[in-house]
């Protein structure tokens, strides 16, 4: 159940140009993949708080992991936060990433900062025995990819400017390899074409397919409407921060010509 804390930063470290990876010391939480945390940058009341998402978590310890860009005044004022300062947050939130199921063939496709939000999910999937196919893109300054390989999962990686494996994004990679071996379920998080391209090649392969959502978002909890998503469903726009971020991809309207 979602809950506010004041955690303490307990590393918060710049991992490539503009990136920062933070750990925070706070209550036990019982998050899963795919959630994310409101976090309040403290100092000024003014600004609102950012949702980031889990990178990972230690429950028995308390230890809560996010890696995010400073990209803005609110996440420029995470950034600066030293280790020993205090941080105030509100998780879990948002639904998740669904079970896996026995035998699952998953396949996980993210781009740029959608990618930190995989590597719990990757860790987790291959914990309980999935065969994980990863495929991650990046514009050039790839991230995480020893622990990503850590996990025990096959990965890909591709960059925009060619600097390391594949020259494309990580759905052009996907659909280079996605006629073999077969993918029971697509799980992907990124930039919003790029989900399209996930969703639409996982319907060509017959995989189910579950994307993460990035949506602006204000108070992170439902009340404001701030982060709709448009669906298919009789309820046509849904709230992306409490019926999402994770969305079945059949659930989604992604607009004239995104998928192919
Ligand atoms: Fe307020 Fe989603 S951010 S309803």
């Amino acid at each position: 159940m979602k809950r506010y804390f004041d955690g303490i930063v307990h590393r918060n470290k710049r991992i490539a140009p503009g990136v920062f990876d933070m750990t925070v010391a706070g209550e036990a939480v019982a998050a899963r993949p795919g959630q994310f945390a409101m976090l309040y940058p403290g100092g000024d009341s003014r600004l609102l708080p950012r949702p980031i998402s889990f990178c990972g978590a230690d429950e028995k310890n308390g230890l809560y992991r996010f890696v995010y860009q400073a990209a803005g005044g609110g996440t420029t004022l995470l950034a600066a936060l030293e280790p020993g300062r205090t941080i105030r947050a509100l998780a879990p939130l948002g639904n998740g990433f669904p079970e896996t199921r026995p035998g699952e063939r998953a396949a996980i496709i993210g781009g740029g900062l959608g990618v930190p939000p995989l590597l719990w999910l990757t860790r987790s999937r291959a914990a309980s025995g999935a065969e994980v196919s990863v495929f991650l893109g990046f514009r050039s300054d790839p991230i995480l990819l020893r622990e990503f390989a850590e996990t025990g999962a096959g990965v890909s990686v591709s960059t925009d400017d060619g600097s390391m494996g594949f020259h494309g994004n990580a759905a052009d990679m996907f659909e280079n390899f996605a006629d073999e071996p077969a993918f029971d379920t697509v799980y992907a998080c990124g930039p919003k074409p790029l989900l399209a391209r996930a969703a639409g090649i996982a319907e060509k392969i017959r995989a189910a397919c579950y994307v993460s959502v990035e949506e602006r978002m204000a108070c992170g909890v439902g009340a404001c409407y701030c982060c709709a998503v448009e669906t298919r469903g009789e309820t046509k726009y849904r709230k992306c921060c409490a019926d999402g971020p994770v969305f079945d991809a059949k659930e989604l309207v992604w607009g004239a010509g995104a998928v192919g």
